[in-house]
């Protein structure tokens, strides 16, 4: 049987594992993030849990063609409530909703205590999960962009707070010097596109003046993160 293959996205995931780590897959799905952690010997036991049945019953497939049933553990239910705090030292929360991902931490606390490391890779709603993030005490340690059918961002976050974003950095991150990232300016134009589209809307349809100022700061902000950021390429 040939190793499980990841997708692009997945596979930035995964390279974010820390070596031996005790690992668990939240809305695992296929469960193929835990199985290929577990074939290339990079994870030292995986939980895969799901809030429904089916995709649960799939996990369970991929494991039983990888010949890796023993080594995974199945638990059905929402968020890390199958989980107790402590059973696992990186959790992957891939492939949903900002807003998901919010209601699955907000309710598990105990992930802003030492030695958690979350993977985050929301599908929506990234800004409000930056400001969500540093607003509750986490901090963001790290962003990286992949390129699949679309740009996706993949975070590395920690307890113990960070200094607050501001709005446009909610939108694409903070960004630091010296960082190599050959995505960030096609990232910042996309954004400013949405952004920018929104204020137009806006525009024509009339709205509110302080909702036209919000959104006019946004795109100027976004606006001087691109600046900045050629200016580090030069
Ligand atoms: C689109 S799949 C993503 C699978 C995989 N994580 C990935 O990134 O490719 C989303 C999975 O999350 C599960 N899910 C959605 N909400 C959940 C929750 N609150 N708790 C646990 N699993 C959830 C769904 O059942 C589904 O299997």
């Amino acid at each position: 049987m040939r190793p499980v293959g990841l997708s692009p996205r997945l596979l930035a995931l995964a390279d974010q594992v820390p070596q031996g780590a005790r690992f668990a897959d939240i809305g695992t799905d296929h469960a193929r993030l835990p199985v290929w952690l577990l074939e290339h010997g990079r994870i030292s036991s995986a939980i895969a849990c799901d809030l429904r049945e089916g995709p649960l019953l799939q996990a369970r497939r991929t494991a039983a063609r990888h010949q890796l049933s023993e080594q995974l553990s199945f638990r059905l239910g929402d968020g890390l409530a199958p989980l107790s705090s402590r059973e696992a030292d990186v959790i992957a929360i891939a492939g949903m909703g900002g807003e998901t991902i919010i209601d699955i931490l907000s309710a598990a606390p105990w992930t802003r205590e030492d030695g958690c490391l979350l993977l985050l890779q929301p599908m929506t709603s990234v800004p409000e999960l930056r400001g969500w993030l540093w607003r509750n005490g986490y901090a963001i340690r790290r962003e990286v962009l992949v390129q699949e059918d679309r740009l996706y961002v993949v975070l590395s976050v920690t307890g113990g707070g960070m200094e607050p974003l501001s709005p446009a950095e909610e939108w694409a991150g903070r960004q630091k010097r010296g960082e190599i990232c050959p995505l960030r300016e096609t990232y910042l134009d996309i954004l400013l596109k949405r952004a920018g589209n929104v204020l137009e809307g806006l525009r024509k349809a009339g709205g509110a003046d302080e909702e036209l100022s919000r959104w006019e700061a946004l795109v100027s902000g976004l606006e001087d993160m691109k600046k900045e950021w050629l200016t580090w390429q030069k």
